[in-house]
């Protein structure tokens, strides 16, 4: 085994990433939970973008967004994603690539509800990705979804979640004279196990 012990121990890769999110609220002036999202186009052309990553569940991280914008796109093309989330004040940063499937059920439902009406109506207003005549084009737009879905609007059939499963996941922290720690938990074959590795800074 390896020396995998302080901010790197533990038997679960979530549980880890869940411990560090929680210390980056600590410590970031915002959005700790920031993931910069990487996609391919279908001529494999790489795209990125920041998200919000708002679940660490046993098995999988989740984020949301519109399905009809260019990260979806991509994601529903490929099946697969990468994110990386680094936090400066902690000068650690976490990678993750993965498979990556929607989640546009009950659990989508319930975080859209749970989500500010203003962004809510946003949501509904915004095509995300594509062409914008003015910013008083899209107010107009927002003003029109608002008559439509008064104070409670539903999720739209266009928006929510999508749900990466990791194959690999990185934790990497700051070390003196850049050698830093990496330590990468790699899934074995077909299996729920992981293989861990201490790399090279
Ligand atoms: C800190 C930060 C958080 C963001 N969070 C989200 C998010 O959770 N979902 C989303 O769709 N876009 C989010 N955005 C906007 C995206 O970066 C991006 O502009 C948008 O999703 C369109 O990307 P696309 O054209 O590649 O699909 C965020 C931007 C920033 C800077």
């Amino acid at each position: 085994m390896t020396d995998r012990t302080g901010i790197f121990a533990g038997d679960c890769p979530f549980g880890i990433a869940r411990r560090w999110l929680d210390e980056a609220g600590e410590a970031e002036i915002n959005d700790p939970n920031a993931i910069a999202l990487s996609t391919v186009d279908a001529d494999g052309l790489p795209d990125a973008r920041m998200v919000l990553l708002k679940e660490i569940e046993d098995d999988a991280f989740v984020f949301y967004t519109n399905y009809e914008s260019a990260k979806a796109q991509e994601i529903d093309q490929a099946g697969k994603a990468a994110f990386v989330m680094h936090w400066k004040s902690l000068r650690r940063q976490i990678r993750v690539r993965g498979t990556v499937t929607r989640e546009d059920g009950p659990q989508a439902d319930a975080y859209f509800a749970s989500r500010s009406l203003k962004s809510r109506l946003g949501a509904w207003a915004s095509k995300q990705s594509r062409p914008l005549a003015s910013r008083a084009a899209l107010m107009a737009e927002v003003a029109k979804v608002t008559a439509r879905h008064g104070t409670n609007p539903p999720r739209p059939s266009f928006w929510g979640g999508y749900r990466i499963n990791p194959v690999q996941i990185e934790f990497w922290a700051d070390g003196a004279f850049r050698l830093h720690d990496r330590f990468m938990w790699r899934r074995k074959e077909g299996g729920a196990d992981w293989e861990i590795t201490r790399l090279n800074p």
